[in-house]
């Protein structure tokens, strides 16, 4: 078995007839007579399938009876042409090693399709499948194609802490992190609980944003970015929230918001064409499979132009569209996913970028505008998805930044040293942030967020 080494199934098109091989993989199907078996072999590079030929003179049906949908194999044997369409090559097999049988009366992946919420709940066998492994396979690409974006501009990752003391977006939706007997917490004297006494000496929790984090970095290294989990005990059960998912911020001295709406439009396109260029033949079974125009939005999007234009503006264009939303709105309303759609499905017909919120509608840190009310956010909104990336201008001065903090009674002492990153050397800077599931939905095509990271984590759900 071990004559000659593993080959990759996704490689075999590079080889040519003749040419002696070893495959691994798993069964998806078999099928066949006393004369001959034909296996169709998946190892997980491709979605593209192997096929093997057993010769019934070398291979009798009893040794093959093992050889079932799901079973793991390897085998050795020569590439010839392939006479069968679906294929130019396939594997004339010599040698077979079972290594773990697949009882066909349990084994639940058997040939028929099966409906996404079924495989939800075998998260753990479905990256066996065609779809799931085209959609970790483009989840790879994605995050390898960060990293050399960042890099190749000059950027540097920047490691934020998962576990921390503040709430970067002041929004209170926290995971707590303690050490603390729940059954019996030691408690003040005023009754409340002592998390002085607790594992790191204060109240802590995981971690909703590095962002504050990456502004320390920014305002030493320049440009960095972030790229790890972040963590929401918001109890939104939609298709598009997480309670764990990953997220992308990058954060820039000597950026103002317009750099900043640039670089968030170059980054998304770059990823997206990216995709493109390196995933096709996994984009185009998800595109089949799925949804006819994946494909072709994914090369629209690469080639328009996105839209730039305030929040009063889309207020504007929202109340003046005649449409029924189920969420009404007005000016200061902060906008539901069905309102955001309707701009960019509907209206524009591509994507955008919404700039200069009020402020009561977004986090304390966001740079105040001279009219008093908005605040220099600046929000991408994606077809199918809404908001796929939050962003802004950061506020430097450490005095607007302060009477801001005081206004929302945020606890100044727990951010000391973020305000002080304002008494010294500050600068004008910007960042946003990319949601990772987010943009996987936008690629892949699929509708439901859990369906793009391999173990979800939502309200109630923490199996595998
Ligand atoms: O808009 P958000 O809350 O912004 C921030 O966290 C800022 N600190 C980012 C920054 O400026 N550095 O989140 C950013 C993005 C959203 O646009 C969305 O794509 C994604 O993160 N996101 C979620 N994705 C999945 N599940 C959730 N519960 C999400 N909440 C936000
Ligand atoms: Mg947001």
């Amino acid at each position: 078995m071990e004559s000659c080494s593993r080959v990759k199934i996704s490689k075999i098109k590079e080889m040519e007839p003749g040419e002696k091989i070893l495959v691994k993989g798993w069964v998806r199907t078999k099928r066949g007579n006393k004369n001959v078996t034909f296996v169709a072999l998946n190892d997980g590079s491709s979605v593209s399938n192997v096929q093997i030929v057993l010769d019934g003179s070398k291979f009798s049906e009893e040794s093959l009876k093992g050889v079932t949908t799901g079973a793991s194999i390897g085998v050795f044997g020569v590439l010839v042409e392939s006479p069968g369409k679906g294929q130019a090559l396939e594997i004339s097999a010599d040698k077979l090693e079972l290594y773990g049988t697949a009882d066909p009366n349990s084994y639940p992946l058997q040939k028929k399709g099966h409906t996404m919420e079924f495989l939800r709940e075998i998260g753990h066998l479905r990256p066996r499948t065609n779809t799931f492994g085209c959609i970790f396979r483009i989840r790879h690409a994605m995050a390898y194609a960060i990293h050399k974006f960042f890099n190749d501009k000059g950027f540097y990752y920047l490691h934020t802490p998962i576990i921390t003391a503040s709430d970067a977006e002041g929004a209170g939706a926290m995971f707590q992190v303690t050490t603390l007997d729940l059954s019996n917490p030691p408690r003040k004297e005023c009754g409340a609980i002592d998390y002085s006494k607790d594992f790191f000496g204060k109240s802590a929790n995981l971690t909703v944003s590095g962002q504050l984090e990456g502004e320390l970095g920014a305002l030493a290294l320049g440009e960095i970015y972030t790229f790890g989990p972040t963590f929401r005990a918001e109890n939104s059960n939609t298709p598009r929230h997480l309670s764990e998912f990953w997220m992308i911020e990058p954060e820039m001295a000597f950026y103002e918001i317009k750099e900043n709406m640039d670089l968030a439009e170059e980054f998304i396109k770059y990823l997206v064409k990216y995709a493109l260029d390196n995933c096709i033949e996994d984009l185009r079974f998800l595109n089949d499979m799925f949804d006819k125009e994946l494909i072709q939005r994914l090369e629209d999007v690469v080639n328009t132009q996105f839209v730039r234009l305030s929040y009063t503006e889309g207020i504007e264009i929202l109340i003046n569209s005649g449409q029924k939303f189920e969420f009404p709105v007005s000016w200061g309303t902060d906008l539901q996913s069905e309102h955001e759609r309707y701009l960019v499905e509907k209206h524009f017909k591509k994507p955008v970028i919404l700039t200069d919120y009020p402020k009561e509608i977004k986090a304390f840190y966001m740079k105040q505008n001279s009219d008093g009310k908005t605040v220099r956010a600046m929000d991408v909104l994606f077809p199918k998805i809404g908001e796929i990336i939050g962003g802004s201008q950061r506020e430097e001065s450490l005095e607007k930044l302060q009477s801001r903090v005081e206004e929302l009674h945020m606890d100044p002492s727990s951010l000391w040293w973020y305000l002080e990153t304002r008494k010294y050397g500050t600068v004008p800077h910007a960042g946003f942030g990319l949601g990772f599931e987010r943009l996987l939905l936008f690629v892949t095509g699929m509708t439901n967020i859990r369906d793009v990271i391999p173990f979800p984590r939502s309200p109630k759900n923490a199996e595998f």
